[in-house]
């Protein structure tokens, strides 16, 4: 079947690099002759039918913007059969032949259960956490890194200066990834990631005790959100050898800023392989890169893998963090 109309949604956290992406997906398109729609408010905006076509104008000067020009939501009555039949009808009201969904492991989910209604849709992986497991790097999280990694050395400027320490949470709902590798970027003194049992006086405590024996008087422990939060690392802290830490959450400031290089060419890389996997007729797909390869696995197949830190990382932390 030719395609000749395809939608595109962003859905779930939004992550610098999806107004690339919904770039490269318009520009492909156009450049193939597909017409392309933006579908608003993610698989709400499905439901609703609140489209809007898209067109060189509208996607302009959106490459260096972060967030999503098309909103972005978590839909609960998606998650219900009804909305899903919904959302399919209205897919077939409009002539829509297929869907690009840009967004996490929620986002395929949602794809999977449209395509069970029949329709076509094909996945790019944005979130900043990192934490699809079908592919080595999702769109957000090289801006998200280098976000919070700025943000840190500005903590590490005042920490010195009062020989403080300082407990810093990066998000990263149940993953330690941007944790991991902010980490290892700024220098920590401690890693705390959900995908590690932590020894809170071996993981933490004896780091501390080590750099104050190797003359450091300031100190710097960052921790995912879904390791614990920084307000408890830091009680803990205090209680257990009297220092006085400096709790610091980024929060949401991770998710804005202007996309990075690595995660404009991402997007629009991934964003142009998005249409063209269409155009050769493959369905409900999800695009994966890996080594800076790009291919794609079936949505499902890629939503029952698993993945984790790599023992690689946590060998280099344990070597970074252990004198
Ligand atoms: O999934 C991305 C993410 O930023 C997580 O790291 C974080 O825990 C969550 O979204 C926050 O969700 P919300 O934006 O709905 O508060």
């Amino acid at each position: 079947m030719a395609i000749k109309r395809i939608g595109v949604l962003t859905s779930g956290g939004d992550a610098p690099g999806m107004n690339p992406c919904v770039r490269a997906i318009v520009r492909t398109a156009l450049y193939r002759g597909v017409e392309c729609f933006g579908i608003r408010r993610g698989y709400n905006g499905l439901i609703s039918g609140d489209v809007l076509r898209l067109d060189e104008k509208n996607i302009g000067h959106i490459i260096n913007r972060g967030g999503t020009i098309l909103y972005t939501a978590r839909s609960d009555e998606f998650m219900t059969e009804k909305g899903q039949e919904k959302a399919a009808t209205t897919c077939k009201f409009l002539g829509l032949d297929s869907i690009i969904a840009i967004g996490g492991d929620g986002t395929f989910r949602g794809a999977a259960a449209l395509s069970r209604f029949g329709i076509n849709v094909i996945c790019v992986p944005a979130t900043i956490d990192n934490d699809v497991c079908c592919t080595n790097y999702s769109l957000g999280f090289d801006t998200a890194a280098n976000t919070a990694i700025d943000c840190i050395d500005r903590l590490r400027d005042t920490m010195q200066s009062h020989e403080r320490c300082s407990v810093v949470e990066v998000m990263g709902r149940n993953a330690g990834y941007l944790a991991m590798y902010v980490g290892l970027a700024v220098g920590a003194t401690a890693v705390l990631v959900p995908e590690k049992e932590i020894d809170f006086d071996k993981d933490v405590i004896e780091k501390i005790r080590q750099a104050r024996l190797n003359g450091f008087t300031h100190y710097m422990i960052v921790v995912a959100e879904g390791a614990g939060s920084a307000s408890n690392i830091a009680a803990k802290i205090r209680d257990s050898i009297g220092l006085d830490p400096r709790v610091t959450v980024l929060g949401h400031i991770q998710r804005g800023g202007s996309p990075t290089a690595r995660d404009r060419v991402n997007a629009t890389k991934m964003g142009y392989l998005a249409v063209e996997l269409l155009l050769s007729g493959k369905t409900n797909r999800v695009i994966s890169t890996a080594n800076g390869a790009f291919s794609d696995v079936d949505i499902q197949e890629g939503l029952n893998m698993k993945r984790n830190i790599q023992d690689f990382e946590v060998d280099v932390l344990a070597a970074m963090t252990g004198l």
